[in-house]
């Protein structure tokens, strides 16, 4: 192990006097019992095939480093990541992208900032029921976006962070918070470096999804940060749109109707998928500039296993054939404002809903 240790410190250019340690297997042992003032450099799936470009292999497989280094007296180890350039060129895309959608979505009907959509239609009864009573607990939602859905967890009465990548989804969300009284506290920062740009602070329950994890080029790293947020007992809720909703595409026959046929992928591992479009998924214009966007595939397997190594216990896992809005043309609303497809069609899986909790220590 050792020779391997030494090997990767070379083939990753790692910096003088740094350990690496490889995530999963040495991380938790190898983290503790680092002399202070040590630097731990974490990486993920190092791959160091033998013989001739072995160097260049390895660190294209090298998708983030996190950087621990233990802080003054108190022996507390702070987490900052650095990925790969191509992987942050992808995140800057992104938020770029987001920053340039922003406008468009606070203005659309789709989200209905005027009051016309409220806040907890965003929500189906049994997250409630999951999340269970929330009033004067420390809530974060991660990729909160406009804050629509960070309004309704607040007036809960949970004391509410809120944090996205993109400034003007943050800007956006602090005033229509204020418009409704409430007192959000908003973070601009990327995911990955949650940890750091919130102090250090830790939660009851960290709430995220409907579109977030897509954005998401590492769950492992993401699934860390997630336990590191939390307190011990804490619950993380994630509300993701299911893979299979991402894999089905329309094909429209000659009559006019729609089929639905898988026309993507439903597993993960293909890597960053490029879209490059000027429409959003709201109403409103067109993007005029940072049209381009990265989103990756996971699959449900690769978001438990995230979560259970990152010592996180799996409570519940719900699979949902309803959506808050409708994909679909043929799709039917129903009671709740939910969307659903025809009566009569198979019964599939569109939505999931997960709830992990820390273990107590
Ligand atoms: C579709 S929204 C999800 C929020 C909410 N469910 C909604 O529909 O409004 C996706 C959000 O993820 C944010 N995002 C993307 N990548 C991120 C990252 N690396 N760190 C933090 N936020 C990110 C975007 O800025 C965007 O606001």
């Amino acid at each position: 192990m050792l020779a391997l240790l030494r090997r990767m410190n070379r083939d990753l250019g790692s910096p003088r006097g740094a350990m690496v340690l490889v995530r999963n297997e040495l991380v938790t042992r190898g983290v503790a019992s680092v002399p202070d003032g040590v630097l731990v450099e974490i990486v993920d799936e190092v791959h160091l095939p033998l013989g001739a470009g072995a160097r260049r292999a390895a660190r294209r497989r090298v998708t983030h480093r996190d950087r621990w280094t233990r802080s003054g007296g108190s022996g507390s180890m702070e987490r900052m990541t650095t990925f790969d350039a191509e992987t942050r060129r992808m995140i800057d895309a992104n938020r770029a992208n987001w920053d340039a959608r922003t406008p468009i979505h606070a203005a659309s009907a789709f989200y209905g900032l005027d009051g016309s959509r409220p806040a907890a239609g965003w929500f189906a009864d049994y997250e409630w029921d999951d999340l269970g009573p929330l009033a004067g607990l420390d809530l974060l939602h991660l990729q909160c976006h406009l804050g629509t859905e960070t309004i309704a967890l607040a007036e809960t009465g949970a004391r509410t962070v809120g944090l996205d990548i993109s400034g003007a989804s943050v800007r956006e969300a602090r005033g229509l918070a204020a418009d409704r009284g409430l007192a959000i506290d908003y973070v601009q920062a990327d995911v990955h470096d949650a940890v750091a740009a919130l102090g250090g602070r830790t939660f009851d329950v960290v709430y995220t999804g409907k579109g977030a994890l897509c954005y998401l080029p590492d769950l492992d790293r993401w699934a860390g940060v997630v336990a590191d947020l939390l307190r011990p007992c804490g619950s993380l809720y994630v509300v993701e749109f299911h893979p299979l909703l991402y894999a089905l595409g329309v094909v429209p026959p000659a009559d006019g109707s729609e089929e639905l046929r898988v026309r993507g992928d439903f597993l993960a591992g293909r890597g960053a998928e490029e879209r490059d479009a000027t429409r959003t998924y709201t109403d409103g214009p067109a993007l005029t500039e940072a049209t381009v966007a990265y989103e990756w595939r996971h699959d449900v397997g690769e978001v438990v296993t995230a979560l259970t190594g990152a010592g996180l216990g799996i409570d519940r896992l719900r699979e949902d054939r309803r959506l808050p809005w409708p994909r679909w043309s043929t799709m039917v609303r129903d009671a709740d404002g939910w969307f659903a497809l025809p009566a009569d069609a198979p019964l599939i899986p569109l939505l999931y809903a997960l709830k992990a909790t820390k273990p107590a220590r």
